[in-house]
This record gives structure tokens, C-alpha cells and sequence, in this order.
């Protein structure tokens, strides 16, 4: 079950970083997100207003279980999987979880331009407040799912590859 799975908020870096890391280590890389929206043929964002949220969470858990049969494959996760209980008992059984951890002001920075692919944010009166609550009260949900955690702030995607290479040599994860 060598699997590398990438957890963070929205905007963290999760899908660059995996992709840039699967050509690194010659990996098979799966976006979470994307193949949601390949399967069912919708944007997440109008999964998120037909059928709402909780029916893209129970997408999300089928869709992890399934990706966990795999051996050797580099997932990006969709930020809010950490909301289920059930996912973080799922990812507690793996070895190498890692956590892009990025400040409110990175997250802010980088979603401003980003919104319309985020249902969670789109629309939002007060987006900074939002992105604000929403981080806190998933923090410690990061926290608990992750083996390792990597803050990306002032990090470009190399520096971030770099570290976490450094860390699956060191741990002899692969
Ligand atoms: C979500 C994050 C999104 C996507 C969905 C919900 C969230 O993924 O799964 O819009 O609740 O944080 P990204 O983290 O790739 O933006």
C-alpha cells in the first residue's frame, strides 16, 4: 500500500505538486476531483447545486476506497475530505499522508482568481472570513489524517517536490 496521498485546503497546491511529483517518480497520479467529474460527467460544481454537497461527499469515500486497492499511485485528494470521520479513520491506515499546509493570507492570495471552481467559496459576501472559519475548523482534521506536514507558503512547486522527496528517501516509503 504504497500509495502517496495529498491532503491541504483548497488552493494548497495539492494537484500541481502530485502531478510534478508523478513525473519525478514515475508514479501514477490520480486528481480526486477530476476523476469525480469524469465519472459522472458533471463539474463539481454542479454536482454541488443538483445534488448537494453530501452526495459529493459519499462520491468522495467510494471513490478513495476504491483508489486504495491500487498500489504505488499518487492521490490528490479534494480539500474537504477531512470533513468525514470515516476518511480520516480510512487515511489513518496509510503510511504516507501529506499535508500541504499553507497560511490564511497563501490561501486568500491564491483563490481569489480561482473562485468559480469552488462551490464552498463561490458567491461569498465575506470571502476572508470564510476562507478563515472554514481553515480553522478543519485544521486539527488535517492534523489527525496526515503522516507529515509541509508548509508551503513562499514554497514554489520544486521546493515543495524537493521536500517531499526528501521525506519518502528518508522513511523508505517507496
Ligand atoms: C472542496 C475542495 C475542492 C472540491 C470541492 C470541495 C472543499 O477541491 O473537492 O469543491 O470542501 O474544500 P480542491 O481542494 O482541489 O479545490
Amino acid at each position: 500500500m504504497n500509495n502517496i496521498i495529498l491532503i491541504g485546503f483548497m488552493g494548497s497546491g495539492k494537484t500541481t505538486v502530485g502531478m510534478q511529483l508523478s513525473k519525478k517518480i514515475s508514479l501514477e497520479f490520480i486528481d480526486m476531483d477530476l476523476e469525480i467529474e469524469k465519472e459522472s460527467g458533471i463539474s463539481i460544481s454542479e454536482m454541488f447545486k443538483l445534488y448537494g454537497e453530501s452526495y459529493f461527499r459519499k462520491k468522495e469515500v467510494n471513490l478513495l476506497n476504491e483508489l486504495l486497492k491500487k498500489d504505488n499511485i499518487i492521490i490528490s485528494t479534494g480539500g474537504g475530505i477531512i470533513e468525514s470521520e470515516e476518511v480520516i479513520n480510512i487515511i489513518n491506515c496509510e503510511n504516507c499522508v501529506i499535508w500541504l499546509d499553507a497560511s490564511e493570507d497563501t490561501i486568500i492570495n491564491r483563490l481569489e482568481s480561482e473562485l468559480d471552481k469552488r462551490p464552498k467559496l463561490k458567491n461569498n459576501k465575506n470571502l476572508e472570513f470564510t476562507i478563515k472559519n472554514l481553515m480553522k475548523s478543519r485544521y486539527k482534521k488535517y492534523k489527525r489524517a496526515a503522516n507529515i506536514r509541509i508548509n508551503v507558503d513562499g514554497k514554489n512547486i520544486d521546493e515543495v517536490v524537493g521536500e517531499i522527496l526528501v521525506y519518502i528517501d528518508k522513511n523508505m516509503l517507496l
